[in-house]
């Protein structure tokens, strides 16, 4: 999909397909003349030519431009023309506008090859560049689709996007704004391959190999070490390898680096890290075979911070970041860990194993300790990690626990600035009392049925050394279909809080 800006209207005179926008006029008084002109207003069209072919249409009589409600008709060259409702002037948001055009879009994918916007028709947020990076975002969010194993793929052809009509002082912010949206729009939809993808391909090794191959085609000047299994070892990351232990395929820890060409003694340095369990069928306490199917995605929180930590990199952040992922699936076989287990973690913690389902605060345990001595100001992991996350919050909204509030809204204000559900979550003393063990330091679950999202938080708070500032967001209900998201895929990988977490490292204060 290419995206090109068109300020003259050149291109938009010519494109297959030329969307717009009504706005429903104030409902006139009753005493009024019936008469008096038509309820919708489109006197913020550019082009006079398609005003006047519109206020001749006779399909206009029932048309209210209410929200999201269209009217096509086809202009006098033979283009046809859609013009979108937006419902009452000032009233759309930038989350708004974003699933309007993802709706349009999707209603008209693959059948025109040239799609124009009046970008000025649509700025409802009152600023030109924020309206075109918008337009363009939501289109390419919505322009993914994971096929590789269809064995007919759909035919879409090639498509270009014309954005038109912007004032010609805004062409520079503009250009930069959507070379930003596409960097990170290409993030997102990477992300969600990887999500996608099957297990049985997507294994740890399979998978740091991707991301290698990532780096070195797309991330030049990062610094790239994938930890195998040997060096998993010597590093003493006893609980990954625990988890590990039943699986036909090696661990794999990939640690990258990136940091910006003007650092100095006070740059921020964020540390992120990633599950990354290719495949959680739960160990020996085995997942019932109807909530173990999906759990592919459950190396979603390694994949979302990749894809924002790939984002930052490209958009040049200002902050150092280091980038740690966890990789192994959580699998059976003779040598898998039994529940009982006593194992000691990389900061010298005991851990009494009781439910190995509870995996991925093991291996992010032992992850977050090896992140601490990168010696980060911040560290921000992604997992999902509990089924009691969708339960308290939906599998909309994502949560958010830490152990220092400045940090905690700081990213709760990227996720606000990014339109994406983020809520926090309290870690109270009792739930960190709740997780120590009779016979060891810890154990990996707390009382059943209680506070398990917060639970799992007391746990990892547990491994993050040095005063680090820590925040914990639990992607398990978001990073998966979110059908309520016109950008989003009806089905599968999400690719949000990509957006959130890319803001935040290029807005760090
Ligand atoms: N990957 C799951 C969490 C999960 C479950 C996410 C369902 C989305 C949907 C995690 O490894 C897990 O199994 N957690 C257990 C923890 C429990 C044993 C304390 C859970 O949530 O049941
Ligand atoms: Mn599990
Ligand atoms: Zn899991």
């Amino acid at each position: 999909m290419q995206v090109t800006i068109d300020l003259t209207g050149e291109k938009f005179m010519s494109a297959d397909l030329k969307i717009l926008s009504a706005y429903q006029k104030p409902t006139p008084s009753k005493t009024k003349d019936a008469k008096s002109a038509t309820s919708v207003s489109v006197e913020h069209w550019s082009d006079k030519g398609l005003k006047e072919e519109f206020s001749g249409l006779r399909s206009l009589k029932n048309y209210k431009a209410g929200k999201d409600e269209t009217l096509s008709f086809s202009g006098a060259t033979g283009e046809n023309v859609i013009v979108v409702g937006l419902g009452e002037k000032g009233k759309m948001s930038a989350e708004d506008l974003r699933k309007t055009i993802a709706r349009v879009f999707k209603a008209t994918k693959g059948k025109y090859q040239t799609i124009a916007f009046d970008v000025p028709a649509f700025n409802t947020v009152r600023d030109e560049v924020l309206t075109s990076a918008l337009i363009s975002e939501a289109i390419h969010m919505s322009d993914y689709s994971f096929e590789v194993y269809k064995s007919k793929k759909s035919e879409a052809p090639e498509q270009t996007v014309i954005l038109a009509h912007m004032e010609k002082k805004n062409a520079v912010k503009i250009e930069k704004a959507l070379s930003s949206v596409k960097n990170i729009t290409q993030s997102i939809n990477l992300v969600k391959d990887f999500i996608n993808e099957a297990p049985n391909v997507l294994h740890s090794e399979e998978y740091a190999r991707r991301i290698e191959a990532d780096v070195k085609k797309n991330l030049k000047g990062v610094k790239m070490k994938i930890l195998n299994k040997a060096q998993i070892q010597k590093e003493k990351m006893n609980l990954l390898l625990s988890v590990n232990a039943g699986s036909a395929y090696e661990p794999r820890v990939v640690h990258l680096t990136y940091e910006p060409a003007r650092s100095t003694s006070k740059t921020k340095h964020i540390a992120l890290v990633g599950k990354g369990i290719t495949f959680d069928t739960g160990g020996y306490c085995i997942k019932p075979g109807t909530s173990m199917a999906g759990m592919k995605f459950d190396m979603g929180g390694s994949a979302t911070v990749y894809g924002a930590f790939r984002a930052a990199v490209l958009e040049k952040s200002p902050v150092k970041i280091t980038c740690i992922l966890a990789i192994t699936d959580n699998a059976i076989n003779s040598l898998a860990t039994f529940p009982d287990a006593i194992v000691t973690g990389r900061n010298g913690k005991t851990v009494e194993i009781l439910n190995t389902d509870a995996e991925g605060r093991l291996i992010l345990a032992d992850a977050l300790d090896y992140a601490c001595d990168q010696n980060p100001h911040y560290i921000v992991d992604a997992a999902t990690l509990t089924g009691a996350c969708l339960v308290a919050l939906g599998n909309q909204v994502c949560a958010i626990l830490g152990n220092d509030q400045k940090w905690i809204n700081e990213i709760l204000g990227s996720a606000k600035a990014q339109d994406e559900y983020m809520w926090q979550l309290p870690i109270i003393n009792e739930w960190r009392q709740d997780i120590k063990s009779k016979v060891a330091d810890l154990r990996n679950i707390g009382t059943p049925m209680r506070a398990g999202t917060a639970i799992g938080a007391a746990f990892l708070e547990e491994f993050v050394k040095n005063d680090v500032k820590w925040a914990h967001l639990d992607v398990a209900g978001v990073v998966d279909s979110q059908s309520h998201l016109p950008y989003c895929a009806q089905q599968g990988a999400s690719g949000l809080i990509v957006r959130t977490l890319t803001h935040l490292l290029m807005n760090a204060k």
